[in-house]
């Protein structure tokens, strides 16, 4: 049996950590067995650790405070991917801005909460809200050294209808839960 293993980067909640638990982590796609082999969170007190704990997994904290410069946390990043067979590498809600000591040297997608390019950065979700965009969306791209402008692998919309900002919030995570497991599942198991 063919196994692919995953590391997952969170800073916060872990919804999307969770989909991917309870849809992909040990299960097999088309002879492939999808495990989530590292778990790295750069915030000690995020929800998500005690999420993965559920599933008895534990995560490697890396705290950014504890690094001098983006270049020296990203080295520590690097360097605890290195130590394991990472396949690919999931940012699943990562709040970190990466250098090219990170994206040069892993292979990694990004889960981003609108349309891209619209909206990139960290208020995507308030941002597509609050314009005259008629749909809003997810996105998930190939990492690269410029924030939230990789390939696109992934696209979903959904239309704005009448929805307050907590349903459009809603709206996305809901999109996420699904996108993000499939399009790993996809890069993953493509083929095999
Ligand atoms: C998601 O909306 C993701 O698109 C964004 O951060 C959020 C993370 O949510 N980058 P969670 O931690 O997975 O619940």
């Amino acid at each position: 049996m063919v196994v692919k293993n995953i590391a997952i980067l969170f800073s916060g909640s872990g919804s999307n950590l969770q989909a991917i638990l309870e849809q992909v982590h040990g299960k097999v796609f088309k002879g492939v067995r999808i495990n989530v082999a590292l778990l790295i969170c750069n915030n000690p007190d995020a929800k998500g650790i005690k999420r993965a704990k559920k599933f008895g997994l534990d995560t490697v904290v890396i705290d950014h405070r504890d690094y001098p410069t983006r270049e020296k946390f990203d080295q520590a990043l690097v360097y605890e991917i290195k130590k394991h067979d990472i396949d690919l590498s999931v940012l699943a809600g990562f709040m970190r801005i990466l250098t090219p000591v990170f994206t040069d040297n892993i292979k990694a997608i990004n889960l981003h909460p609108s349309l891209l390019p619209l909206f990139k950065g960290a208020n995507a979700i308030d941002e597509s809200y609050n314009s005259d965009m008629k749909v809003g969306g997810v996105s998930i791209h190939w990492v690269s050294s410029e924030l939230d402008a990789g390939e696109i692998i992934a696209q979903k919309s959904f239309p704005r209808k009448n929805r307050s900002k907590e349903q459009w919030e809603r709206k996305i995570h809901k999109i996420e839960h699904k996108l993000l497991p499939k399009t790993i599942i996809k890069l993953l198991a493509k083929g095999k």
